[in-house]
């Protein structure tokens, strides 16, 4: 029998799971499929709705890490790592995305000669000031297995000197789980409770340091949506980050009443308010993913993105963090400018049977 540990850490690592968990468990009569939590995320609305609406089990190790700097969140998963590996000693070390965790448990893995998987590797934004792109750059390093989302992650190992026989194009897990719950997703009543049926609105969302950990950017954001509010709704579910820095910096006043602010919303709920937006504005990756795949414009307060597929293919506006400049890319894309967007390749629901299919013929079998 063979022996695999996925993990898990932060919020967007659970739906990237949830469709690997889901092929594994056919073969379990060959395969033990484990699943590590790392508590990095630990808020019932961060964690805990994710694994009941996504069907996840209770993960078999939870490590209650919790929030800290980078050294000291990171440095205390791979303590509390290395202790399970060493006990569990599995075949495989299954990680997925650009958190914290990500890097964490791969370089444990790693120094314990037990192979490494790394779902949605490749992507670059080429921007180092970013944590996530040295936890890219580091785990895709390292592994043994890549599987690539989008064409730009392989040309991107391809030019790193990463090995072809260690990366695959599979496509993209985040939208095997969107496909999987579109009914439970059509059927959510998030915009009855939010009173928003029949009101076009706009679906914000921000975490990223750079915006919201400064005050004037983040002030000024919020301006930007005060302004974009005016005749419509605007609805804002504020990232734990996000909440605790307007509290910090005084900016509760500052927000227009037309603004919803709410509590962060689970995954079926949150896919509903985005299919039915008017138009999003995010700073978040896998948001960029999803409102490709449904068709829904999407305005990036970033100056680059890791999927630049998103704007190639997809609905994508990248409009900087500069709000003068986003205010006219939203702007426009009210009035009518928006692209018609298609769907990226191999974004079909079916990226986790390839991924799965690939590791028994390499590895597991
Ligand atoms: C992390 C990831 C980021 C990802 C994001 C998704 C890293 C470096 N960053 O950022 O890539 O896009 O998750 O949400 O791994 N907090 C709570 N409750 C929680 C979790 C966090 O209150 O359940 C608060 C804490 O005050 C914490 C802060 O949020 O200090 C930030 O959490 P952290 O995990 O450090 O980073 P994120 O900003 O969530």
């Amino acid at each position: 029998m063979k022996k695999i540990i996925s993990v898990v850490g932060a919020r967007p690592n659970f739906m990237k799971i949830a469709p690997i968990h889901f092929q594994f468990s056919k073969y379990k009569n060959t395969l033990s499929h484990l699943i590590c939590h790392t508590g990095q995320h630990y808020d019932e609305k961060m964690s805990k709705i994710f694994f009941d609406e996504l069907g996840l089990p209770k993960p078999d190790f939870y490590l209650g890490v919790g929030s800290g700097s980078h050294a000291v969140q990171t440095a205390a998963v791979m303590v509390a790592f290395e202790k399970i590996l060493s006990a569990e000693k599995p075949d495989l070390v299954l990680v997925a995305g650009d958190v914290n965790s990500t890097i964490a448990c791969s370089l444990v893995a790693k120094k314990l000669h037990i192979a490494v998987a790394h779902v949605e590797a490749g992507l670059r934004s080429f921007d180092r000031g970013m944590p996530e792109e040295i936890n890219r750059i580091l785990t895709d390093t390292i592994s043994d297995f890549l599987f690539v989302t989008e064409e730009s992650g392989m040309q991107n190992l391809k030019k790193e000197g990463i090995a072809d026989e260690k990366v695959f194009f599979t496509g993209n897990v985040m939208i095997d789980s969107l496909v999987s719950n579109l009914p439970l997703i059509d059927a959510s009543a998030i915009r009855s409770q939010l009173q928003i049926e029949d009101t076009e609105y706009l679906l914000v969302t921000l975490h990223r340091p750079s915006n919201v950990d400064d005050r004037d950017s983040l002030s000024d954001i919020l301006g930007l949506l005060n302004k974009h509010a005016r005749g419509r709704k605007v609805v804002f579910p504020v990232h734990p980050r996000t909440r605790s820095n307007i509290k910090a910096f005084g900016l509760q006043e500052e927000i227009a009443p037309e603004v919803i602010l709410t509590e962060p919303i689970g995954y079926i709920d949150f896919v509903h308010l985005v299919k039915n937006a008017r138009v999003i504005i995010t700073d978040s990756g896998g948001i960029q993913e999803e409102s490709t795949f449904l068709g829904v414009q999407c305005v990036t307060l970033r100056d680059n993105t890791e999927r630049p597929i998103t704007v190639s293919v997809g609905t994508n506006h990248l409009a900087g963090t500069d709000v003068a400049k986003a205010d006219s890319v939203i702007a426009d894309v009210l009035a009518g400018k928006v692209k018609k967007g298609g769907i990226p390749p191999l974004w079909d629901g079916k990226a986790a049977e390839r991924i799965c299919q690939e590791l028994i013929q390499h590895s597991l079998s």
